[in-house]
């Protein structure tokens, strides 16, 4: 089986974060979305993996290749992100006669996709999508099963829905899904959509079926879901200090990265600071990730996100938050008082 991961698309609900930075390569627990995809198609035994590439697709490659995987990784571009079905199309020479995973690079799933997997492999159907049950499906593109749990329909956004079961980002299909996309017209969205294609199987009597998600879902579209990812993903963690404290208190499960200094402060857990950091007189507290080469100085923080480079001095509490890298927010003790703001376009302050 290959896997292909989307990377591609604008990511337009994310901005600013993602004028400079592919959406997929956002740090949760301070380690791109993408890698949880890459790691939970290895650990199926997926040895060929395509890469959809689309608006910065240098960075995608850069990132990617900066880690040794246990596979073999072609990245395949896309370009204007065109939809989901028509990553496929592009992919097409990469996919072959061979039976795929496909799987949205900014979804994280907590228990993978292992058992998806050998449903797939012993069922055999054309297509196997994966479902959660969600409490509010009119959001979602929603399914509607027989009662041997097939799948019958798909909607998208149902206004009177026909069950709570919405399409998670996975799915595995055999070859044919290759001629399905090729047999759809673009959506009103101008988009190839996936799902478009699944009902084609379905209405030419091809075989798809539904394995339900247990655990946690998150597609991290969002700011608040990046938020919710990390909280999530930070509640598993184990502890791991290869920093240096000095006079601080280190509570909970937390992880410090090397070459980073802790000096006068508290840290609580669940959290991670990444290598090379600077904190000083300060409180970071839990359900937060702070990346690399960071200095927090001063400063409380809580259930946040701070990527890579970023300072901070004596900011106050800041909660819920998510700041991007290299990022400078600091109190101005002069005169005239007042805050003073550069923000690139689409930011989002609460003050
Ligand atoms: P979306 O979240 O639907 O789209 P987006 O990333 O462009 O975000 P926004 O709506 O905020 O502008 O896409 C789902 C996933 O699929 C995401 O990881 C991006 C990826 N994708 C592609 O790689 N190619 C495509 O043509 C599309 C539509 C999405």
């Amino acid at each position: 089986m290959k896997a292909l991961i989307l990377s591609g698309g604008y990511g337009t609900r994310l901005r600013p974060l993602t004028y400079s930075q592919q959406k997929q390569l956002i740090p949760v627990a301070n380690k791109p979305v993408l890698f949880y995809a890459i790691e939970d198609v290895i650990e199926v035994g997926v040895k060929e993996i395509g890469i959809i590439t689309g608006p910065n697709r240098e960075q995608v490659i850069e990132t990617v290749s900066s880690v040794e995987w246990d596979a073999e990784i072609t990245f395949i571009h896309q370009g204007d992100p065109k939809g989901l079905a028509h990553a496929i199309l592009v992919a097409e020479e990469f996919l072959g006669d061979d039976e795929f995973v496909m799987y949205l690079g900014d979804n994280i799933l907590r228990d993978g996709v292992l058992e998806h997997a050998s449903k797939f492999r012993k069922l055999k159907p054309d297509s196997l999508i994966l479902l959660t049950e969600v409490d509010e499906p009119q959001r979602f593109g929603v399914a509607e099963l027989d009662e041997g749990g097939r799948v019958k329909r798909l909607v998208e956004k149902p206004k009177v829905p026909p069950s709570n079961y919405a399409l998670v980002g996975i799915y595995f299909f055999k070859p044919v899904i290759i001629e399905a996309c090729k047999n759809i017209k673009p959506s009103w969205r101008n988009e190839l959509e996936i799902t478009d294609a699944i009902q084609w199987l379905i209405d030419n009597e091809y075989r798809v079926e539904a394995s339900i998600v247990k655990g946690w879902w998150k597609d991290t579209g969002k700011p608040e879901d990046i938020l919710e990812a990390n909280r999530l993903i930070l509640e598993d963690i184990q502890p791991k200090n290869e920093g240096k404290a000095e006079n601080s208190r280190i509570v909970g499960r937390v992880v410090i990265g090397p070459r980073t200094v802790i000096k006068n402060s508290v840290i609580k857990g669940p959290c991670v600071i990444g290598e090379n950091c600077r904190i000083v007189n300060s409180y970071i507290g839990p359900y937060t990730s702070i990346g690399n080469n960071c200095e927090i100085e001063e400063t409380e923080i809580e259930d946040s996100v701070i990527m890579d480079g970023s300072k901070i001095i004596n900011a106050g509490r800041i909660v819920e938050s998510l700041i991007g890298r290299n990022v400078h927010v600091q109190e101005y003790n002069y005169m005239p008082k007042g805050h003073r703001l550069i923000l690139g376009d689409n930011s989002n302050i609460v003050l």
